[in-house]
């Protein structure tokens, strides 16, 4: 069968087995593999993309299930050679070691901070808490995204409201 999707602002045309995830498509036949594959059964957040504002598991939704969707993976922020300031906030603040998560959490979290720049650290835990790393210890990585959430310049919202 044929999907068509928009990935990372382009349209893409791609022919899937029915059965095949996103996170299949969009390493296996698009090759765009900054989404990882980890545990394959939706508990680790490797494979997180951004699908039409929310961020998903994509080991976990069918390929086909996307059709006329737009696809955002981490492929799609740097611009013009420059890193997104989150991707930078990221090395920063010494938030990645293997990178193995990376990709997953940078998505989480910009999928969060689209939806609510102002989110609080509390809203930023809460949102990442789908997403595993082995290696940093989490604070780096809370510390990076509430830094780039500061530099969008909206005032945090006050905890528990
Ligand atoms: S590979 Fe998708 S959640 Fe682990
Ligand atoms: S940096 Fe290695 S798993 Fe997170």
């Amino acid at each position: 069968m044929l999907l068509h999707i928009i990935l990372n602002g382009k349209p893409i045309t791609a022919e899937i087995e029915p059965e095949q995830t996103l996170l299949s498509v969009l390493r296996n036949d698009l090759k765009h593999t900054g989404a990882k594959q980890g545990c394959g059964v939706g508990e680790c957040g490797a494979c997180t993309v951004v699908l039409d504002g929310r961020a998903i598991k994509s080991c976990t939704v069918l390929a086909a299930q996307c059709e006329g969707s737009e696809v955002l993976t981490i492929e799609g922020l740097a611009k013009n050679n420059e890193l997104h300031p989150l991707q930078r906030a990221f090395i920063d603040h010494g938030a990645i070691q293997c990178g193995y998560c990376t990709a997953g959490f940078i998505m989480t979290a910009l999928a969060l901070l689209q939806r609510k720049p102002n989110a609080t650290r509390g809203e930023i835990q809460a949102a990442i808490s789908g997403n595993l790393c082995r290696c940093t210890g989490y604070v780096q990585i809370i510390d990076a995204i509430e830094a780039y959430a500061a530099a969008l310049g909206e005032p945090p919202a006050k905890e528990g409201l």
